[in-house]
Order: C-alpha cells, then structure tokens, then sequence
C-alpha cells in the first residue's frame, strides 16, 4: 500500500516550533523543486465508490453507527451540568458533562415513549422530557417520574436513559452512536494523529460559530476536496490560490487518519534563503483527517494564535447527498485585542469558498458519475495519494473491496 513513510512519530520529541520549521523545510523543498508529496502511482476507482445504496449503507453501518466519531470540542460543554446534541450520525445522542465532570452520553430517547428528553444545549441539574415530565439526572438515571404508582412493577433503576461509549482527550469528545458502556480511548484510537492533534491545546479553544451545508454529493467526494492542493490554481484562483502554491503539499500517514499540510505563498520567498534568515514563527496551515469523517484545520491568525476549523462530513439520505457540519474555535492563543468576530470572518470566508467552489463541482462530478457509462472508472494522480488511501482504508472498513 503506498505509504509516505514519514517518521511522524519523532515529531513527539520536538516542540511546536520545530515542528513546523521541519514542515517548512519539507515544504520549501518541494517550493525549490515544483513537486509534492507522491504516493507510488496513480490509482482507478469505480465510479460507483459515490452512487452505490449498497456501499452507502455499509458505510453507515460500519463507519458512522460503529466507529468513534467526533461529537465535538470539550469546550462546547465546558461545565457540570452542560449538555449538547449530536444527531449527525443517525440518532440523536445526548452528549453531557456529569457533575464529577465526566463526559457521559445517552441516546436521546425517553424511556417512557421513546420522546427526544433534550432538545437544545445548555445548562441544567436535570434533563426533562416534555411529553410527560419524566426526568433524568445528568449520569441518566431516571429521578422524577409523574405519578410513579401508575407504573407498578417497573423499576426505576431499569428505566435509566440507555448509555452510548464516550470518551474525552485533548479538548475533544467522541462517541459511537449506538449503545453501549464503554469508555473511547480517544488517544488509542488517534494513535499517531494523537501528539499532532494534542499540539493545538484544543482544550483552551472557544467555540465561535458553527454551519451546516447540505450538498447533493456524496460524502466522500465532498472529503476528496480537503485532502490535495492540485485544484487551488484551477479551482480557486482568486480564493484560495493567492494564498498557496497549487500542487504543493505535504502528506503524512498517520494510520486510517492523515496530515495534510498546505504551502503558502510566503514560504517562495524562502527557497535558496539560509534557514537562519527564515521567518519565526512559521506560517502553517495544515488539515488532520481523522478517520473516517472529520477535518481540523489549523491556521494562524493575523495578530497571533490559531484560527481552529473543524469539518465533519456525514452521508445523506441517498449517495448523491451529504452535509457537512463547519466548526470554527478561536484558540487559547489567540490574543484577547482580537475579537471573535476576526474568527467568524474567517469562517464564513472559507465556508463561502467551499460552498461555492469545491462543493458546486462536486455536485457537478457526482451527476455526472451516477450517470456514466457501466463499469466507468475516475483517476487519482499519485498527487492525490491522501485521496487514494482513504478510499481504500473506508474500503477496508466496511469490507467491501475496492471495485
Ligand atoms: S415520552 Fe417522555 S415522559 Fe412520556
Ligand atoms: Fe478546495
């Protein structure tokens, strides 16, 4: 399997700064030498990898109801008693902080009639449904039951709301959105990513703004967008590409999650430059996919800190349908002069651009491969390697080979 080979992992021994000249260096070499990072070849995948019900429905069953997705940043719920949905995933999964301060989640199903107990955030000692009053405290045992003798024979302690696995690390929450007892081990399931991701202290973020994008393309094509620099010239020549050099990327494989990291504009002027002369910090702008659906995208701000992005990419109800959920947080490093709505304007800027450009073609693509001709195949350049090893890794997991 092509692979980049990076040892990512001596990352660990060095501090941010390093990092990212190390990337620098990386980058301003392929700057010097027009290239990127390259899988081994170019690969074929059927065109029904976007337009297949079957694969759909596998890819719901095993990627988005098993494995551990993100729910969202620590900062979202930050105090006992905060509580916040996540429904993205196909049931609505009440997500809230317990009073010890642990992360707990529930399916968001009353166990009366089945009625949603939470229907929006915020904060509370009990979460209590509308329908007939029954309430539950936030560990989700039932503690309130109107007129409890009407129900003879039923235990209260067998009427708990019905736990889903969750797990907290790093500023960032997940769950698996069916049910069960287990705590996530979210740094086990990061692996590699885990030190990468733990660099931008997602614990001190804030949360600033948040959209959802329905988009009629499959979600995959829609991911395919974030993970190469090959369409920035042609596809944003006056968005992103003023900013960063086209076809001039990074890639590093950190097990089913990857890093892609973005040449900028600035760093030209670095090539034949002595490193003693180079800039500091580093400019930086990099994506961490973490498998099998989220983007974080970190960025500096002008004036200091980090712009956080996050996007979570979901199937929709038919292969050509998708939504996408576009989380911007301003990072703790973020000077107080600047004010959250620096952040939001960034936000909307790239939520603009990816609605408008990568989104329309993709829209565009997806019509048309639902219509090609039988057993019709689209190409990834070996450019595109972060593209190929997540078809094939999505592949893996559902168990259904690439066709
Ligand atoms: S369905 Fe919730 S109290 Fe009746
Ligand atoms: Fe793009």
């Amino acid at each position: 399997m092509p692979d980049s080979g990076r040892p990512v992992v001596q990352e660990n021994m060095l501090d941010n700064a390093q990092v990212m000249r190390a990337l620098e260096r990386r980058l301003v070499a392929h700057i010097a030498a027009g290239t990127t990072d390259c899988g081994a070849a170019a690969m074929r995948v059927s065109a029904s990898e976007y337009a297949d019900p079957a694969r759909l429905e596998a890819e719901k069953r095993e990627l988005f109801r098993k494995l551990p997705l993100v729910a969202g940043f620590s900062c979202e719920i930050p105090n006992p008693g905060d509580v916040m949905l996540f429904e993205a995933a196909g049931p609505s999964i009440v997500v809230a902080r317990g009073r010890d301060g642990t992360v707990r989640a529930f399916l968001n199903m009353c166990m009366h009639r089945g009625a949603q107990v939470v229907k929006e955030c915020g904060n509370r000692k009990l979460m209590t449904c509308r329908f007939h009053g029954w309430s539950y405290d936030l560990e989700g045992r039932l503690v309130g039951m109107p007129s409890e003798g009407d129900f003879p024979g039923e235990d209260r302690d067998r009427l708990r709301l019905v736990q889903v696995p969750a797990g907290e690390w790093g500023g960032l929450i997940f769950v698996k959105a069916h049910a069960g007892e287990e705590r996530i081990d979210v740094a086990a399931w990061l692996g590699e990513m885990a030190p990468l991701i733990a660099r931008f202290n997602l614990g001190g973020a804030k949360p600033v703004k948040s959209d959802r994008i329905d988009i009629d393309t499959n979600w995959k094509y829609a991911l395919n967008t974030y993970g190469e620099s090959y369409h920035f010239g042609t596809l944003h020549p006056t968005t992103f590409s003023p900013a960063a050099f086209t076809n001039t990327n990074l890639y590093d494989r950190l097990g089913r999650h990857y890093r892609v990291t973005f040449s900028q504009r600035a760093q030209g002027d670095l090539v034949g430059k002595d490193e003693s002369q180079w800039p500091a910090p580093p400019v930086y702008g990099g994506s961490h996919y973490i498998f099998p659906n989220t983007i974080i995208y970190g960025a500096p701000v002008e004036g200091g800190g980090t712009f956080l992005h996050m996007y979570r990419l979901y199937p929709g109800e038919a292969p050509g349908k998708s939504f996408t959920i576009m989380s911007c947080y301003r990072g703790g490093d973020v000077p107080a002069s600047i004010s959250d709505d620096v952040i939001a304007q960034t936000h909307d800027f790239i939520e603009m651009v990816v609605r408008t450009e990568d989104y329309s073609i993709s829209a565009e693509g997806q019509r048309n491969l639902e219509c090609a001709p039988p057993g019709h195949a689209l190409v990834f350049g070996k450019n595109e390697i972060a593209l190929q090893n997540v078809h094939r890794d999505i592949a893996e997991a559902i168990g259904m080979p690439l066709t």
